[in-house]
């Protein structure tokens, strides 16, 4: 018997981070659209993304989609501010598949919420040394104030975010900020820390890109003729780089993780390690 190629409509999405940060885009990515089958992967042997030069940023983008490829998505959503700034034009380009980042759904939704104001922008070294937030934002009219900060995704990954730790560490970075109208967590990971960031920056309104990624996605989704009709809730399928018991235990901090997860080795995304099984029953 002939074997028939999977319709792409009921192939999973792929959705990709440094760690457990993307689970705040996987997370609007599952609200709206509820019945489409995900892949998740972090990259958590190789967590943070953010201090490391943008290139190797960039392989490490390709070698993720390439992966997730092999394992037969249809779309791939770079749920991580480095990686979209590192490597959004290229793998747009090298991919078969339609690539969605998250700097410009963030941009929008700053210009949205704050036309013409003062905008602040957090993010991770590479991110901000990129300026693609500040074009953007500056394009549209907006005067941006931007601060890399650099301690709050260990502090994310380690799951203290809502500890005298990141309380300390979120004065440190942001204490002399300026007054702003809205403020853009530009790194997945910040959403995890918003009481945090509220107490220390008072009025500003916070920017979470997660759910004008979400949005942008559906659309075009839509648009490409690639949504799913099936009508049964979609599925989860994580799959992490490092230590699958200290991704459960940051996971479930943010609300995760809701499905199976495995230990992968890049190149080999289709296959988990023959570790995976007992891993995960720890
Ligand atoms: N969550 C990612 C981002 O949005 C990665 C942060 C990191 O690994 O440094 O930039």
């Amino acid at each position: 018997m002939t074997r028939r190629p999977t319709p792409a409509k009921l192939a999973p999405l792929g959705v990709f981070d440094s760690g457990v940060g993307g689970l705040t885009v996987l997370s609007a990515l599952k609200s709206r659209l509820p019945h489409e089958d995900f892949i998740y992967l972090g990259d958590t042997a190789r967590v943070p993304y953010g201090s490391k030069p943008l290139e190797m940023v960039r392989d490490f983008a390709l070698e993720i989609s390439s992966s997730l490829i092999a394992l037969g998505v249809k779309g791939i959503v770079i749920a991580c501010n480095t990686a979209s700034a590192a490597s959004l034009p290229a793998l747009a380009d090298e991919l078969p598949v339609p690539v969605w980042g998250v700097i410009e759904p963030g941009v929008q939704a700053a210009l949205r919420a704050a036309p013409g104001g003062r905008v602040g922008v957090l993010g991770t070294v590479g991110t901000i040394h990129t300026g693609a937030y500040q074009r953007g934002l500056s394009a549209g009219g907006c005067a941006v104030w931007t601060k890399p900060c650099p301690l709050f995704v260990p502090i994310v990954e380690e799951g203290v975010s809502d500890t005298v730790i990141a309380k300390l560490v979120a004065e440190h970075y942001l204490g002399d900020a300026p007054p702003l109208d809205a403020v853009i967590l530009g790194c997945t990971h910040y959403p995890a820390l918003e009481p945090i960031l509220t107490e220390v920056l008072g009025e500003a309104l916070l920017i979470d890109s997660a759910e004008a990624t979400a949005e942008r996605v559906a659309t075009e989704l839509t648009g490409l003729g690639l949504a799913t009709k099936r009508g049964t809730p979609g599925t989860v399928r994580h799959l992490v780089t490092g230590d699958v018991a200290s991704y459960r235990h940051t996971a479930k901090l943010l609300g995760g993780p809701d499905g199976s997860v495995s230990r992968t080795e890049l190149g080999r995304a289709a296959h988990p390690t023959p570790h995976s099984a007992a891993l995960e029953r720890l």
